[in-house]
């Protein structure tokens, strides 16, 4: 699929759909120019209350001899005054769901003016990357795909805005539509077809198409690598375990940034089985690897001037007779124990090794994401990941970024007390801290391996996965980490 840039005026914009953003306020930028070439007719779809600007409302219309497009997709920002990337992204990825609803060749997407707290690279951006994000679907009927991508897609942006930084923002919004697409394709496809060995499979080919070195560590390497902790988890499953080890170096003798992810292709919580209500949508539970391997093919196709040090830990979560047991202890790569209490708290104990093994590697900060806890998402809901961390400084500038990015995550206390929880009378550490502050206690847990070094966990059970299909979202995975990711990145390497 080709995917430009261009400046023209709308009039002229030849393609089967142009889409036109509309504010819930003035009508200004794209939908003012509209709004003349028609001689007025979206002043009047508002007045007639046909349009009224709300979020990703849509409005399609066929076009008459003022415009070169065929159809015209007028979809809503909501209010101007709480226009952001988040908002631009559910806007453009409602138009995108539309319009590849069938086969077309040419789409074109209106650029709206940028606010005073937006940049025209937020915009396009953010309206860009939603589209581009809504060309994929999570089906796999026969003979039935539920997107059809169109052969090219278009940015159309006023002469005001500089033209080299609309290309560049142009260009990111595909870079993270694409490396969403391999999020959610990872996320979706079924636990049958994506487990340890076949994810670090995958995780070889994008890595060899990017130019990022990729080393996989078998069972065998595991071993001698003292990741005790992840072995325990793997034990229980005929699937065997791999840590995959992704290093992009483009920023000469810069610190490096270590991004981590829970790869568990499938969560039956083990010995401690699941429900099956429970376990249903549990093949969601690598989405924290999958971002993490979906940002790092972003960040080597962006050439990136960064280091990046990317973890995916990757097992299978299962019961049998060689199954972790509760009471047994691990040793973590650090050399802590742990005293297993239960076995469906095994994300934390994958992500224990890698998080040793970053820290080793002389990592400057680190980020984990992962589907860790159903406390997190008691505590925040759907839409947003829980953010934990050892180092205040080191919180907000991530914080800042996927903020920025449109992704909502928000602060958990990591109070000393909270860590008292996982006082176990046999080992250093015990995995699971009882009923209470749930999401805080495993991230409590992660912490005993992080030495002192910045790091973050960002808690994205709720996130990542949406139960729901809708005109902003489809079921299944959402690609929740990737624009946090790239956006951190970026920034790192204009800061450090
Ligand atoms: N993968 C789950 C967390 C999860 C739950 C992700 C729902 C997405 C949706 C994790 O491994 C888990 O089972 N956590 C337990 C921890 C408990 C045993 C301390 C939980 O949240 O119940
Ligand atoms: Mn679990
Ligand atoms: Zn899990």
């Amino acid at each position: 699929m080709k995917w430009n840039c261009i400046t023209s005026s709308l009039r002229n914009v030849e393609a089967d759909w142009l889409i036109v953003p509309v504010s819930e306020d003035a009508i200004t930028g794209p939908a003012q120019e509209l709004d003349q070439i028609t001689g007025g007719s979206v002043s009047r779809l508002r007045e007639s209350g046909d349009l009224r600007g709300k979020l990703a409302e849509l409005l399609p219309l066929v076009t008459g001899p003022y415009a070169s497009a065929k159809r015209l997709l007028l979809v809503g920002l909501g209010k101007a005054d709480d226009l952001d990337r988040r908002a631009l992204y559910r806007a453009g990825f409602a138009a995108g769901k539309y319009v590849a609803a069938r086969k077309h060749a040419r789409v074109a997407v209106a650029v709206p003016e940028p606010t005073p707290r937006l940049s025209w690279r937020d915009v396009i951006l953010g309206l860009g990357t939603g589209v581009y994000a809504a060309y994929r679907g999570p089906g796999i009927r026969q003979n039935q795909p539920d997107r059809h991508a169109p052969d090219e897609t278009v940015l159309v942006v006023s002469s005001s805005v500089p033209n080299d930084e609309a290309l560049v923002a142009a260009r990111r919004a595909e870079v993270e539509g694409r490396a969403i697409h391999l999020v959610r394709d990872l996320v979706n496809e079924p636990p049958c077809d994506l487990y340890p060995e076949s994810f670090a499979h995958r995780a070889e080919l994008v890595s060899q198409s990017v130019g990022v070195e990729c080393t996989v560590w078998d069972e065998k390497r595991l071993l001698a690598e003292r990741m005790g902790c992840l072995l325990g988890v793997a034990q229980g499953s005929a699937r065997p375990p791999r840590v995959v080890i992704l290093r992009y170096r483009n920023g000469d003798d810069k610190p490096t940034l270590a991004l981590l992810g829970k790869g568990v292709t499938f969560d039956s919580g083990g010995l401690s089985l699941k429900t099956t209500e429970q376990m249903q949508d549990m093949k969601c539970d690598m989405a924290g690897a999958a971002a993490v391997l979906g940002g790092v093919q972003a960040i080597a196709e962006l050439r990136l001037p960064v280091n990046v040090l990317g973890l995916l830990a990757l097992v299978e979560n299962m019961p049998s007779g060689q199954a972790l047991k509760l009471g047994d202890v691990l040793r973590a790569r650090n050399g802590k124990t742990v005293e297993i209490l239960n076995t469906d708290a095994e994300g934390r104990l994958i992500l224990a090794d890698v998080l040793c093994y970053a820290i080793e590697q002389n990592a400057a900060h680190l980020l984990d994401l992962a589907t860790l806890t159903g406390a997190c998402m008691v505590a925040l809901g759907t839409e947003v990941a829980g953010l934990m961390s050892n180092n205040d400084a080191w919180a907000e500038r991530v914080r800042q970024a996927a903020t920025n990015a449109g992704e909502q995550v928000w602060p958990l206390p990591m109070f000393r007390e909270y860590g008292d929880l996982l006082r176990s009378h046999v080992a250093d550490v015990k995995n699971v801290g009882g009923r209470y502050a749930g999401a805080i206690t495993a991230a409590k847990f992660l912490e005993h391996f992080v030495a002192d070094r910045p790091w973050v966990h960002l808690d994205i059970a709720g996130p990542a996965w949406s139960s729901e299909d809708g005109p902003v979202r489809d079921a299944g995975g959402t690609g929740f980490g990737v624009r946090t990711i790239v956006e951190l990145a970026h920034r790192y390497a204009q800061e450090m």
